[in-house]
């Protein structure tokens, strides 16, 4: 079954345009990437081949048989061996010259870049645009250079976008730059490709390429919506968007996080055998000072939201938990 599921998965993502091990070219940079890529991949598929034909026909024509003679072998050859480092040499400085003006070509952006602040935290990503909006998804502007900013809240976690074939770490305590243009709308899956614990599986979101001109008319609808909305409607895309939903569900099954189905008015044991009643000042608490309260049973995983969630924002996600509670 799960052969035939990653055949099924080659075989879409061949006849998209993509080939057995990447998705279509997307972005700019895809090309020399691949480019890089397929150089290695056909260089090293030659000596394999080449090496075990090889061997394979030596067993063959000098096994040990009746009426053959044990031949001399040679104990130095100056040609041989100058031959079999030379042209390994030729062939690795190619390798490196290639990866490396591809890798120079990814970390210089043009100048006028539009930045996104990127943020990982266990296990969600975060993406802020110039105004100051977040959004748990990637949004960009097709043919526009966009600058990555990448830092961590926590572990280190990596931004991976296989169909721009672009992958930059997100470090906690420091700040590195990426960039990208893409060349089709529609939008890709995001990864994370640095191992960050339980749930870093699950730490995939969405980049959504908008065709020329939406992208300002996304922006301009998205910054605003907790203006717009009723605030439990707008506490749903909170919790959707803002990496909730990671750790918290919302019909009560088991995650990393205490669910928020029934939760609201509950009182609820604690770590340290004490209880606490769910109100609003225990959800802003729990919002802004994670760890004051632990809930028994839980491990003390989740981030603060400081600094991250306008007032606002916290009334709205309020609502949106009152809504779980059953009549
Ligand atoms: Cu974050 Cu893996």
């Amino acid at each position: 079954m799960m052969i035939r599921g990653f055949l099924n998965d080659v075989l879409v993502q061949a006849q998209s345009g993509g080939t057995f091990w990447m998705p279509p070219q997307a972005s700019l940079i895809s090309g020399g990437v691949d480019l890089v890529f397929y150089y290695i991949y056909w260089v090293s598929v030659f000596f394999f081949v080449g090496i075990v034909s090889c061997m394979t026909l030596f067993v063959v024509l000098y096994r040990r048989r009746e009426g053959h003679k044990e031949q001399k072998t040679a104990t130095h050859s100056t040609l041989l061996e100058v031959t079999w480092s030379v042209i390994p040499f030729i062939l690795v400085i190619i390798m490196f010259y290639m990866g490396f003006h591809a890798y120079i070509d990814m970390r210089t952006p043009p100048q006028n870049t539009y930045r996104v602040l990127v943020t990982g935290q266990k296990w969600t990503w975060s993406f802020q645009y110039p105004n100051g909006y977040i959004d748990g998804d990637l949004h960009a502007p097709i043919e526009t250079p966009v600058e990555l900013v990448t830092t961590s809240d926590d572990v280190t976690h990596s931004v991976y976008i296989p169909a721009f074939r672009l992958k930059m770490d997100a470090v906690p305590g420091r700040y590195n730059n990426v960039w990208f243009q893409a060349t089709q709308a529609g939008e890709y899956p995001l990864f994370c490709a640095e191992y960050c614990g339980t749930n870093h599986s699950n730490m995939v979101t969405t980049v959504h390429v908008h065709e020329k001109g939406d992208f300002e008319a996304w922006l301009e609808d998205a910054s605003n919506f907790v203006d717009r909305m009723p605030p439990a409607e707008a506490g749903e895309k909170l919790f959707n968007i803002r990496g909730c939903k990671q750790c918290h569900s919302i019909d009560g099954s088991a995650n990393n996080g205490p669910t928020f189905k029934n939760l609201w008015g509950k009182t609820e044991p604690l770590r340290d055998g004490s209880e606490v009643l769910v109100d609003e000042n225990y959800v802003r608490e729990s919002l802004m000072d994670p760890n004051a309260k632990i809930r028994k049973g839980f491990d003390a995983i989740m981030p603060t939201f400081k600094g991250k969630l306008k007032d606002k924002e916290i009334t709205a996600i309020i609502e949106f938990i009152k809504t779980l509670k059953d009549e």
